[in-house]
């Protein structure tokens, strides 16, 4: 299994912070906000990793982590020239992906959870992750029926279905190559991974699994600052 993290976008929504540095370097409490996507692909298990960027700050990414080598992992780079979807991470690490199977998973996303497991079972198909929170609308939503069965998502529902978002990572086989060249921009220009996942699930190959633990997308200050007092206190329960 390969791992991409995307750490692309405009990051508009954490501006003047973003003005001078990208939103995946900006600090969780004692880290840059990428190091916690890519210790949950390390601690699954998975170590070929393919960072893919904004243009802006580029360097900085590669300052930061390297060849990988002081991970114990082999990191690639590709820069993003514009926000066009989280989709399109398939199309620019198409050769990266090669004949593998890949996990994705947003540089802004904080998953308490450990996914060694589901990734170590992984076959086909795709896997994605669930969480209940109080702001579905901001995100994909994902509708379950009597079964636990999923039967819809939607990008940013006005009327969500369901209080269940779908969390920024997302495991797929090798399919997902062909699948995102088959996908449409939709109104907003974007190659919407909720498009993706849907060709999963009419195909009848989408799992659809619960995080367990907390998670966060930290896009915004709110949950930005969430994030950061969540870290802290984790940090300082080790010490005492
Ligand atoms: C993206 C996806 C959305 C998903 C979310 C998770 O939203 O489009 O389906 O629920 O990530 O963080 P964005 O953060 O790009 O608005």
């Amino acid at each position: 299994m390969r791992g991409i993290i995307l750490a692309g976008g405009a990051g508009t929504r954490l501006a003047p912070l973003t003005k001078v540095t990208s939103k995946q370097l900006l600090p969780l409490y004692n880290k840059p906000m990428i190091y916690f996507p890519l210790e949950t692909l390390i601690h699954a298990g998975i170590t070929e990793i393919l960072i893919i960027m904004a243009p802006d700050h580029a360097g900085d990414f590669v300052k930061l982590l390297g060849s990988g080598k002081d991970f114990g992992c082999t990191f690639s780079y590709e820069v993003q020239e514009k926000p066009n979807g989280l989709a399109q991470a398939f199309l620019i690490g198409e050769n990266f992906v090669d004949k593998e199977n890949v996990a994705l998973i947003l540089g802004d996303n904080f998953f308490e959870d450990d996914f060694i497991n589901p990734v170590r079972n992984f076959k086909s198909g795709a896997l994605v992750f669930a969480s209940k929170v109080p702001d579905p609308e901001r995100f994909g939503v994902v509708e379950f029926d009597a079964n636990n069965k999923a039967v819809s998502i939607e990008e940013k529902p006005k009327q969500p279905k369901s209080p269940y978002a779908v969390t920024g990572l997302y495991v797929y086989d090798n399919t997902v190559v062909q699948k995102t060249k088959s996908l449409k921009p939709s109104a907003r220009d974007e190659l919407e991974i909720t498009d993706l996942n849907n060709l999963y699930l009419k195909e009848g190959t989408l799992e659809v699994a619960m995080v367990k633990g907390k998670w966060l997308d930290t896009g915004t200050f709110e949950a930005l600052y969430q994030a950061t007092t969540y870290v802290r206190d984790k940090e300082l329960a080790k010490t005492v």
